[in-house]
């Protein structure tokens, strides 16, 4: 069976890049292969996800770069081991144009929301969830998207939405936005697209 050359971008826990891992020991990600996990900090747990599932890592640091060289590094490992789709899992840095533009519609991203809500400069992590319930949303929930170069412009692969409760943190929330959505909705997405890509 064909399979798609993916690698998974990081910056800290790895619980997305975990159901990833998951999802492939289960057999539900046939045509998906991974192929590195690329970590934007060298402290992130991710790695050592990575590392126990035995699939190579590679840090390429954010701090102390420039957007230029940080994007190379990346860049170097992508080619080097000829990734076909980006997985941003958690991936807390920004992308230039520049960079998306090189892979159309091969770059998923899950986001902690259903976008459009809670979406775009200043969303990413727990500043998500404190904005949902700031405004008082009673569902919230997370996507998956492409990313490409207008932020936030991606096309939406899959939604899954999920209550707010009454006495709900931020961490409390987060907690049950990636149980109850991102640890299924991500590997599903990552399947499609890369049935999707290899019928391209
Ligand atoms: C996840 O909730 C993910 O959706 C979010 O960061 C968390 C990373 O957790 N991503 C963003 O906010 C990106 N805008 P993880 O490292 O345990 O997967």
């Amino acid at each position: 069976m064909s399979t798609v050359k993916t690698a998974v971008l990081v910056s800290g826990g790895g619980t997305n890049l975990q159901a990833l891992i998951d999802a492939k020991a289960a057999d539900k990600l046939p045509h998906v292969e991974f192929v590195s996990v690329i970590a934007s900090r060298p402290d992130a747990y991710a790695l050592t996800r990575a590392a126990n599932a035995g699939i190579p890592t590679c840090v390429a640091q954010r701090k102390g770069k420039t957007q230029e060289a940080f994007e190379a590094a990346i860049l170097d490992e992508l080619n080097q081991k000829q990734a076909q789709l980006i997985i941003l899992a958690g991936f807390m840095s920004i992308l230039s144009e520049n960079f998306v533009k090189r892979y159309p519609r091969r770059i998923l991203n899950v986001h902690p929301a259903l976008l459009p809500a809670f979406g775009g400069k200043g969303y990413y992590g727990l500043h998500v969830h404190e904005a949902a319930l700031a405004r008082g949303v009673k569902v919230t929930g997370a996507t998956v998207h492409y990313v490409n170069e207008i932020a936030d412009g991606g096309e939406i692969i899959l939604q899954k939405a999920v209550d707010v409760l009454p006495g709900d943190t931020p961490v409390i929330l987060q907690r049950r936005v990636m149980e109850q959505a991102e640890w299924i909705i991500l590997p599903q997405a990552a399947e499609l697209t890369a049935q999707d890509i290899l019928q391209r």
